[in-house]
């Protein structure tokens, strides 16, 4: 889809000759251009997940159903220490709650949001079964209270649960995918963390659980009558050093339904605004009260007729490096190399936010506020942003999948064509958990993209014309 506009992919720039050259820089670009154009099985460099074994299952059935090698999409190793699985140490300091019950009453007045039940239901969603608020937070929201942080996983990234919690401080509903014998893993994996580790995973986490209707496990409690005893905490966690070659998915060699646990996640968030994120991606601490703050103001450029998303910058930092507490000590790290930009080593056009060099040299200040006001056009065409966004903003194609790639491109398209505003934040932010990605060859994976590639254009892309239309600029 890259360039594959209706104008197709030379009209489109060759009158845009800085434009080209720009591109062409990218050596992620480069990749896409000759796989696109050759239709070779050149590996597509571009690694679009912001990480977690985010995929699904791409029109499934359809596919030759290998596994991937998921080692080659892991992080380089951090160092092992199950240190930050205990809620004592490495804790963020948090400053007390700054919003004023009246702001949040102004909230509720500006969003005009309804509240929502965590009801338990198990329901079929497409191939798959789903567990809806299976596991329950024991503290309810209304709507206009917090933002969820909606995201989803395998029971091998639960080790990220508290470190994200201890940063968010608020409502988490987690989509799991558990098909076959994964899924006792995954609610001894819950027990653990409900059990043994921070309080607040049983105050604050929803968990949901999905699994295709051809990998149903062989026994499912009630959702009244999951634990019955107190889990052994001085057993090891069962999240802790899993391989991949041990879950149940990888030697049933299934695909990641990524945007189906996506979904289900955002779906059963109480709260009107969420944050819908990859469990890897740690959130700069106190976004919850100051955004809230700044959605009470409801002042310019907030007062835009326009749909309206919050995205978040994202970076990475060192695997021997503690995740930034704040903007002050990000640019820091900035300055010293040991945090760069998500994804700078992979393709640093896929995760620019607009205003990125500005971004990283305004200096903190009190607050959260709109940094800048982007659009998806132009360079930022094929940016799969990670924002806050309420129920109203387009959900992801479950037809897509992790391995596939580009799961977030058909999302994308439907915001630009609906013209919204992307109001970029100025002091929260996203970082991924300590270690750099680098990229490695995989040509099953680059096989699965060269079938997302053409699912997206010749099915997908065609029904997104005829349900949202078309908007010059934009693209899949
Ligand atoms: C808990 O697990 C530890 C380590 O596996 C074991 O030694 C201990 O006996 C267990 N305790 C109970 C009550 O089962
Ligand atoms: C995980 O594996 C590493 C070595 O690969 C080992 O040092 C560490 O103790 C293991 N952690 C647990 C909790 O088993
Ligand atoms: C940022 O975080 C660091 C480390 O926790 C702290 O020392 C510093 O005071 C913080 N700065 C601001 C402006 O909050």
């Amino acid at each position: 889809m890259w360039f594959y506009g209706e104008n197709g992919p030379i009209k489109m720039y060759t009158n845009r000759k800085s434009f080209i050259l720009k591109l062409l820089a990218a050596t992620c670009v480069v990749y896409l251009c000759i796989h696109v154009l050759t239709n070779t099985a050149v590996p597509v460099i571009r690694e679009m997940q912001e990480s977690g074994r985010n995929l699904a299952a791409l029109g499934s059935g359809n596919l030759d159903n290998s596994v991937l090698d998921e080692e080659n999409f892991k992080l380089l190793p951090v160092p092992e220490s199950t240190d930050h699985l205990l809620p004592a140490k490495n804790e963020v300091k948090i400053i007390p709650s700054a919003t004023t019950l009246s702001a949040l009453n102004e909230v509720r007045e500006v969003t005009r949001c309804t509240d929502r039940q965590l009801e338990p239901k198990i329901q079929q969603r497409g191939d798959y079964w789903v567990l809806y608020n299976y596991v329950r937070a024991t503290k309810s929201h209304k709507c206009h209270e917090s933002i969820t942080y909606t995201t989803h996983a395998d029971y091998s990234f639960m080790d990220n649960l508290v470190p994200l919690l201890e940063r968010w401080q608020g409502p988490i509903s987690i989509a799991l995918h558990a098909p076959g014998t994964d899924f006792e893993n995954t609610l001894e994996s819950i027990a653990y963390l409900r059990d043994c580790t921070s309080p607040k995973v049983k105050e604050l986490v929803t968990f949901h659980i999905y699994f295709s209707t051809k990998h149903v496990p062989k026994e499912v409690p009630k959702h009244d009558n999951i634990f019955t005893e107190s889990y052994n905490c001085s057993s090891v966690p069962p999240f802790m050093n899993v391989s991949s070659e041990n879950m149940y998915k990888a030697q049933k060699k299934l695909l990641y339904p990524v945007n189906v646990g996506r979904n289900v996640a955002r779906e059963t968030a109480q709260t009107n605004f969420m944050l819908a994120s990859d469990i890897e991606l740690y959130p700069s601490p106190n976004i919850i009260e100051k955004f809230l703050a700044m959605i009470a103001e409801n002042t310019d450029p907030l007062l835009s007729k326009e749909h309206k998303v919050f995205p978040l910058h994202i970076f990475e930092v060192s695997a021997n490096q503690q995740v930034p507490d704040n903007k002050t000590m990000l640019m820091d790290m900035l300055s010293k190399g040991t945090a760069i930009p998500f994804h700078k080593k992979l393709c640093p056009g896929c995760h620019t936010v607009p205003k990125a060099k500005e971004w990283q040299t305004a200096k903190e200040t009190a607050g959260v506020h709109v940094f800048h006001v982007g659009k998806r056009t132009g360079y930022y065409v094929h940016w799969e942003p990670i924002f806050i966004g309420s129920h109203a903003d387009p959900l992801y194609d479950e037809r897509l999948s992790w391995e596939g790639k580009m799961d977030k491109m058909t999302q994308g398209y439907a915001l630009c064509v609906m013209d919204y505003d992307f109001m970029i934040l100025d002091n929260a932010f996203l970082v991924h958990k300590p270690g750099i990605k680098i990229y490695k060859k995989d040509p099953r994976r680059a096989m699965l993209a060269g079938k997302t590639h053409q699912l997206i254009n010749k099915i997908i892309y065609p029904e997104l014309k005829v349900l949202y239309g078309v908007r010059k600029g934009c693209a899949v």
